[in-house]
């Protein structure tokens, strides 16, 4: 089975999207644009907490230390990279194909006191613009699912590690089909470019020359996620009314609900660890 592709946004095209929902994601997300992990179903984590829990596990797997460099492939608006920094001590550059979203991040950078080790710019992750063997590590963090091929930049993050460098890479996956009607209305919700299953994933990394260390299925601990944006959307339906009008207010009312069920019945996430071989 090969990924499914509905949908062919170009990094321009998601660039632009990010641009423009900058400020829907920062109502109603945070400074993280990731799912939550909640422990279980007694866990009254908030959702920014339950999203930090996520960032947590990623530095965990990472393991580094001061001085030591990591590229953030898809970095949002920081917040993931900040913590790494503010945690271990080391250096991150972030790169998005949002221009606003690297204006966000170089304020929460300059706000969090550490542009001296966290730095951030517009770059596509199909051309990194950075020589071989550049950083001790890399991470991904749930920005494969928009890349126009996910084979290749997986092959340009091994190419920008050094030997023995730590890749982490987080993923919503497909976990049960989706109909035609669903990955349409996801897709193109998102900006999406292609859903891998959790079961191909390391083959894949593998291929790009990677020796995989872990895999783990974490789908049952992120399903509240978009529940929660859901119901932030109705708590914060005149924000999201005073930035982009009442149509686009309508029609985000009308599809959230379905996308908190689509990601309910129909999709996973994978946290996968690899290492470049020395
Ligand atoms: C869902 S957000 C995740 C952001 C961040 N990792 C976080 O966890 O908060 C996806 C990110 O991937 C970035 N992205 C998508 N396609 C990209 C590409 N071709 N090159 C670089 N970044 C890309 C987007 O600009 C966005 O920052």
């Amino acid at each position: 089975m090969t990924a499914h592709e509905s949908v062919h946004p170009t990094p321009d095209e998601v660039g632009a999207y990010y641009d423009l929902m900058g400020p829907f994601y920062a109502t109603l997300w945070g400074d993280n644009i990731h799912v939550g992990y909640w422990t279980g179903p007694d866990d009254m984590s908030s959702h920014v907490e339950a999203q930090d829990r996520l960032t947590d596990l990623l530095i965990e797997k990472v393991n580094l230390t001061t001085g030591q460099t990591l590229i953030d492939v898809g970095c949002g608006v920081g917040r993931p990279a900040i913590r790494l920094s503010r945690h271990s001590g080391a250096s991150v550059v972030g790169i998005t194909v949002s221009a606003d979203q690297v204006a966000r991040a170089t304020m929460l950078a300059e706000q969090n006191g550490v542009t001296d080790r966290v730095r951030f710019e517009r770059a596509d992750a199909m051309a990194l613009p950075f020589d071989d063997e550049t950083f001790d590590a890399a991470w991904a963090f749930e920005s494969l699912l928009h890349m126009p091929d996910r084979q290749h930049v997986l092959q340009e993050i091994w190419r920008v590690l050094r030997p023995g460098g730590k890749f982490a890479l987080t993923d919503v996956t497909e976990e049960r089909p989706l109909s035609d009607e669903h990955r349409a209305l996801l897709y193109g919700s998102f900006m999406l470019r292609s859903l891998e299953t959790i079961e191909r994933y390391p083959a894949l990394v593998t291929a790009a020359g990677f020796v995989v260390d872990e895999v783990i299925d974490i789908s049952a601990h992120t399903k509240r996620t978009l529940q929660f944006v859901s119901d932030a959307l109705i708590q914060k339906r005149d924000d999201i009314r005073a930035l982009y009008g009442d149509d686009l207010l309508a029609t985000l009312e009308q599809v959230w609900p379905q996308l908190a069920a689509i990601q309910r019945d129909h999709l996973g996430y994978v946290v996968l660890v690899a290492q470049k071989p020395r």
